[in-house]
């Protein structure tokens, strides 16, 4: 099975060593501007239209032989075969003896012969219906998520992105911190008749979720609340766990979809209801379009996969640690933490897939903020700082509402900001030198509809995918979150009895002071 055969790493494979040297020879001083200057069709060449979504690599430190050489790293490395497997429904997720599916949630009915093709699409009908039911029903004013990670972060991301398409008369909100100033804030905003809680867990045991869980359904009780059944549900793959909470409407998934890749299965919900069932499935075609685009398309012209290998470049040859992301579109305030978790949580690993070191670094840090925001706090960092940051802008043609002249100042800018990163000012020197020659990726969309924060929520799933791939890791495990979560269980009684048994000096020293009574 090809998923079992070991994958050749990416510094095993022959074109690494080609890569060195083209770095070491040409790649590391490339200069964008002259660049553009050398060559008149570097925007054609570095731009394409993939479904849904326009981008331009062009501003970026590649040329065309550096990408070949990419494209051909890649080729070595088996990421063509890798994305096979998982469209084949192995069982990729090798360190959980899992396959990988998420995209066979979005898979048009009729069109897989995956042999779980069937419950996917009776369960897509059943939270539809049962979205359509909420949607249509008055009472119902405020939907409280409670979840965490990749149960909050996609439906969170996705309902604020599409506001613009939400059925009016409800309000979405979203609990995720254990901290209980989150929950205590939401339930001093809603009345238990009219509030409907989704408990939202792949697990069914994510503490800071039962936690919530309990304390909703508490106060739920306290304020008159009664009927359990109308106003809790489950969204999760532990159906038990859900039933001996004592809730009754439960929307199942499987073990194959990873947290982080969950919005598309019964963890929509909030999104279903908040946009209703054309729109959903509209997210779900972009997405599919997404993945068809991935799976067929030639390297050269395959976005996830030239997004993925510069990605590999900018890692671990411009030794980039960080890459920021600006969405110039309010509504995607989410979007760089839901992309944190994504490619943070897929790609922050330190071993392969048979657990020896890496040799070469792997995920960088994911940071940002919508646009223009960001140019008023941390954009001084990134024109003028001794990092070199690769910032991603995206852009939205057709805004979505009339208020004159916004977008235009709103496009100017991102258009101005890339400009800036590149071209920079070197003519005046000292404290007013802008170096330039700083990279971006530039994204347009045509319009922040479902369709299109699919396909590049799927883009963005994909590119992780092949970095990952050539990282030689396990994109699809995290293993890295369980340390915390066992310290933390351990430490709750130790809080509570004042107990510093055991622990390291600085714990115990700071244990004593969270819990003296001054
Ligand atoms: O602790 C990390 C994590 O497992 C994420 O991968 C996941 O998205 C999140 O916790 C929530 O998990 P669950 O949906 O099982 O509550």
């Amino acid at each position: 099975m090809a998923s079992r055969t070991r994958r050749l790493r990416c510094d095993e494979a022959p074109a690494w060593a080609e890569l060195q040297s083209y770095f070491e020879g040409s790649g590391r001083a490339l200069d964008l501007r002259h660049a553009f200057r050398a060559d008149p069709a570097r925007f054609e060449a570095f731009s394409q239209e993939a479904p849904h979504v326009f981008a331009d690599l062009s501003k970026n430190l590649i040329d065309i032989k550096s990408e070949a050489l990419l494209l051909q790293l890649a080729r070595e490395c088996g990421v063509e075969r890798h994305r096979d497997a998982m469209f084949a429904g192995e069982a990729i997720n090798e360190t959980e003896g899992r396959a990988v599916k998420h995209w066979l949630l979005r898979e048009p009915r009729g069109e897989s012969s995956d042999p779980d093709a069937a419950k996917v699409h009776a369960t897509l009908d059943a939270m539809l219906s049962y979205a359509e039911t909420i949607r249509a029903d008055a009472a119902i004013t405020d939907v409280v998520n409670i979840g965490i990670g990749g149960s909050d972060l996609g439906p969170q991301t996705a309902v604020l992105a599409l506001e613009e398409f939400a059925v009016p008369g409800k309000r979405f909100h979203f609990v995720s911190n254990v901290d209980g100033h989150e929950l205590a804030s939401v339930l001093r905003r809603v009345r238990p008749e009219s509030t409907l809680f989704l408990i939202a867990s792949k697990t069914f045991t994510t503490v800071e979720t039962m936690t919530n869980a309990q304390s909703a359904r508490a106060w739920f009780e306290s304020q008159g609340g009664r009927d359990v059944a109308r106003h809790f549900a489950a969204l999760t793959t532990n159906v038990a766990a859900a039933s001996n909470f004592g809730i009754t409407t439960t929307f199942g998934f499987w073990d194959w979809v990873g947290g982080r890749y969950s919005l598309w299965s019964a963890i929509g919900l909030p999104i279903a209801i908040a946009i209703g069932t054309e729109r959903f499935r509209e997210l779900l075609a972009g997405a599919h379009a997404m993945d068809r685009h991935f799976a067929t398309s030639p390297l050269a012209r395959n976005l996830p996969v030239r997004l993925g290998v510069l990605d590999v470049w900018y890692r671990n040859f411009h030794n980039f640690a960080s890459r920021s992301i600006a969405p110039y579109h309010s509504a995607l305030k989410r979007l760089p933490a839901y992309l944190q978790q994504l490619e943070m949580e897929s790609n922050g690993k330190r071993v392969d897939m048979q657990g020896a070191p890496l040799a070469q670094a792997s995920s960088p840090v994911l940071w940002g903020e919508p646009g223009t925001n960001g140019q008023h706090a941390y954009f001084q960092m990134l024109h003028q700082g001794t990092d070199r940051v690769p910032v991603e802008f995206i852009a939205v043609r057709r805004p979505g509402h009339t208020l004159a002249g916004h977008h235009e100042q709103l496009l100017a800018n991102c258009l101005a900001q890339a400009q800036a990163l590149m071209q920079g000012k070197p003519d005046e020197g000292g404290h007013r030198d802008f170096p330039g020659n700083r990279p971006s990726t530039f994204f347009v969309f045509d319009r922040l509809d479902p369709a299109t924060l699919g396909a590049f929520l799927a883009l963005y799933e994909h590119r992780v995918f092949v970095s990952g791939s050539l990282w030689g890791l396990n994109s699809f495990d995290q293993w890295g979150v369980e340390l915390g979560k066992v310290l933390a269980k351990a430490l709750v009684p130790q809080l509570d009895a004042g107990d510093v048994a055991g622990l390291d000096g600085s714990t115990a020293g700071l244990l004593k002071r969270l819990t003296s009574r001054i």
